[in-house]
């Protein structure tokens, strides 16, 4: 981008994919981490007198449009952040947005409504998504890939459009790939990783791709109950995704071959029900051990001992990727977990990296302070791929 802005880009319409996708209650934000993570770019551009137009997806419409899923509130949180009026246009490509970008003045922000209101965006016919990435197109003369959390996607803004504009990497794109270098090319030792989050099947690829770079992974989040069950333990009504205990059982096995550390917890909370997290009324979890979780009782946070455990095994860290919660950390029963392992983060003396919507997440509604980190991605699925060493659409496109 800064080879963009010392080109010149006054008076040029220049379309910003941004990843705007923040998690809404309603239409209020409760996490703008990623709209603020944006601001870099859009500013620059907008300082330099360019016409900007911020186009982004947010959440999984149907390829229709859907007002649950507007940008209006992202649009409206972004010109307050901005200070200046951002317009907002209600459809991506066609009369409102085409009046919008032709009533912008040099130095003024426009935002599309959500890519996914539209088929071609995500389809996987290339014509449909080429035909769609050409309205996108004729909206702009000039593209800026800002949207890091979803480059990992084949999704016509991401991977289409670029190939039909000059195009440039913003200044959030070119932060986390520098940061994820350090995680695969330069690693300070030992290099420990831990696993949150729900599903076992989301995070495979990337144990993967660890069990011979990491020294240690820790697991913790809903996917521990299949790694316990993985190993013969009962695990009541806890998560479980039984068709992964063939691969993880795999990976425990691959872990002890290669000397690699694969951390389960030792203790964790139970309850009957999960949390009623409308009320969030005490839940009354007991502890139990890994190893005995009764029957009709389910695994909701990693335990007291494991919280201890799991933070001497970060404590000399050279490095940390930490993505996903290690327990249901929006009730305050069970966010003792995720509490421990974040404090563990900010105390490590090691280069600390948190990926991930719902971690980042985390981090910021329990109060932690985000300068305590050495990086919080604004890319979940993102940076798991890039750990996991494929090819990014959505990087790929860039470098062309
Ligand atoms: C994310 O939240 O990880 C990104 O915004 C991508 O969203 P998606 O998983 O719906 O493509």
């Amino acid at each position: 981008i800064d080879e963009l802005l010392s080109e010149g880009v006054a008076g040029k319409r220049v379309l910003v994919r941004a990843d705007l996708n923040v998690p809404l209650d309603g239409t209020t934000i409760t996490d703008d981490g990623r709209i603020r993570a944006v601001l870099p770019t859009v500013k620059a551009l907008a300082e330099a007198g360019a016409r900007v137009v911020v186009a982004s997806h947010l959440g999984r419409p149907k390829g229709a449009p859907d007002p649950a899923f507007s940008l209006a509130p992202a649009a409206a949180r972004l010109g307050e952040l901005l200070g200046a009026d951002v317009a907002f246009a209600t459809d991506t490509v066609g009369e409102s947005a085409g009046a919008t970008v032709a009533g912008l003045a040099d130095g003024q922000v426009a935002v599309v409504e959500n890519l996914r209101f539209n088929a071609g965006e995500t389809s996987k016919d290339d014509a449909e998504r080429g035909e769609f990435a050409d309205r996108l197109a004729a909206l702009a003369d000039v593209y800026v890939g800002d949207g890091f959390g979803a480059v990992h996607r084949k999704h016509a803004s991401v991977f289409d459009l670029p190939a039909r504009l000059p195009h440039y990497a913003g200044y959030l794109i070119a932060t986390e790939v520098g940061v994820l270098r350090k995680l695969t090319d330069d690693v300070r030792r030992p290099y420990v990783v831990a696993l949150g989050g729900a599903k076992v099947s989301d995070k495979l690829a990337v144990i993967d791709a660890l069990l011979g770079k990491a020294e240690r992974i820790l697991i913790g989040g809903g996917m521990a109950y299949t790694f316990l069950k993985a190993q013969g333990h009962e695990i009541g009504t806890s998560l479980l995704q039984e068709d992964q205990i063939p691969a993880v059982r795999e990976y425990l096995e691959r872990a002890g071959k290669n000397g690699v550390e694969l951390v389960l917890p030792v203790d964790t909370l139970v309850a009957a029900e999960f949390p009623d997290m409308k009320t969030k009324a005490p839940a009354n979890p007991t502890t139990v051990a890994a190893d005995a979780i009764p029957a009709g009782h389910m695994g909701l946070d990693i335990g007291p001992e494991t919280r201890k455990l799991y933070a001497s095994k970060l404590a000399d860290a050279g490095t940390v990727f930490w993505n996903g919660p290690m327990g249901v950390f929006e009730h305050p029963d069970y966010a003792e977990g995720t509490k421990a392992v974040a404090q563990a983060l900010v105390d490590s003396p090691g280069f600390t990296v948190v990926g991930g919507g719902d971690s980042a997440a985390a981090v910021r509604t329990l109060g932690f302070d985000e300068q305590a980190f050495g990086h919080i991605s604004t890319g979940g699925g993102a940076s798991l791929e890039y750990l996991e060493g494929k090819t990014l659409p959505g990087l790929a496109a860039l470098e062309d």
